[in-house]
């Protein structure tokens, strides 16, 4: 089936899980959130430094990387709006999730400007570069898109929740977990589209299945120093292998998209499932391995 077809097929599931979207979200003010008592002037000429609050080094770095990643969000809506379509109950969903996506930059930034969590000249910097860049990622087809964005939205709000645990600030806690309840509702959507489109081209699901297993990185190529952001990141437990395996890879693909028993499949679909499968397997070997590690590392 063609991505044309495919897409018109799933459009009135668009409508639906869009409809069962907007009855499930709440409204909510950013300006809200924010602790806007403590802040003060950047006086010109005065470093900053982190004297109001002082995250450790690795919830700095998630941050940093977590709220570029919003700032990025032309770049997504424009990729989600050529992947799906800007027209219809697709193109609805697109434009709303861009709306819903625009106040975490808002609510996260103001929070950091306030609090003086992060060096604002280091994030403007990082800003500037990161959008200036337009470096998102570019799934090979609407079904890899659906499968991309279902991983990286639930990556999305595991990763803003877990930041928000290890702030020691309430209202800073609060914001990123309120975001997170927003990416697990787009989580959802994408997550029943999928589900969807499985019923309509299973094979085609799967390939990309195994394609996004393979090669999913958590988004942030184009922003300045992410591989050591990502290292700080992992080794706090915010983002890590074994979240992705966890939490991710075994409750979405294996649990509920039922990988191993899907039937119907091209020979071809076969063998990306087996692959699949197998590399789920090792991940979560590896994950393993890493728990052991930290255990054995962590003071008795
Ligand atoms: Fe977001
Ligand atoms: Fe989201």
């Amino acid at each position: 089936m063609d991505d044309a077809a495919l897409l018109n097929e799933l459009e009135p599931v668009a409508a639906r899980l869009l409809e069962r979207h907007l009855s499930t979200t709440k409204e909510w003010f950013p300006h809200e959130l924010v602790p806007w008592s403590r802040g003060r002037n950047f006086a010109p000429g005065e470093d900053w430094t982190p004297d109001e609050l002082a995250p450790p080094p690795a919830v700095r770095s998630a941050l940093f990387v977590n709220l570029l990643t919003e700032d990025n969000l032309p770049y997504y809506s424009m990729e989600i709006h050529e992947m799906f379509s800007a027209e219809g109950a697709w193109g609805e969903w697109a434009r709303r999730w861009t709306a819903e996506e625009g106040r975490h930059s808002i609510v996260m930034r103001d929070w950091l400007t306030v609090t003086r969590a992060i060096d604002p000249i280091g994030l403007e910097r990082g800003r500037m570069s990161q959008v200036s860049s337009a470096i998102v990622p570019h799934p090979a087809s609407p079904v890899s898109g659906l499968v991309y964005v279902t991983l990286q939205e639930l990556a999305t709000r595991i990763s803003h929740h877990n930041t928000g645990k290890l702030l020691e600030d309430k209202p800073g806690y609060e914001i990123m977990k309120r975001v997170a309840a927003d990416e697990n509702l787009h989580y959802l959507f994408y997550r029943d589209m999928t589900t969807a489109a499985l019923q309509v081209d299973p094979s085609a699901v799967v390939i990309a299945i195994e394609a996004e297993v393979r090669d999913f990185a958590m988004p942030g190529v184009g922003i300045p120093d992410f591989d050591a952001h990502a290292k700080a990141i992992a080794k706090a437990g915010i983002y890590d292998y074994s979240i992705h395996h966890d939490q991710i890879l075994v409750p979405v693909i294996l649990r509920h998209w039922k990988l191993e028993d899907l039937t119907g499949l091209s020979d071809e679909a076969e063998h990306a499932r087996d692959a699949a499968l197998t590399r789920i397997a090792r991940i979560g070997k590896a994950a393993q391995r890493l728990r052991e590690r930290s255990a054995a590392l962590a003071p008795a």
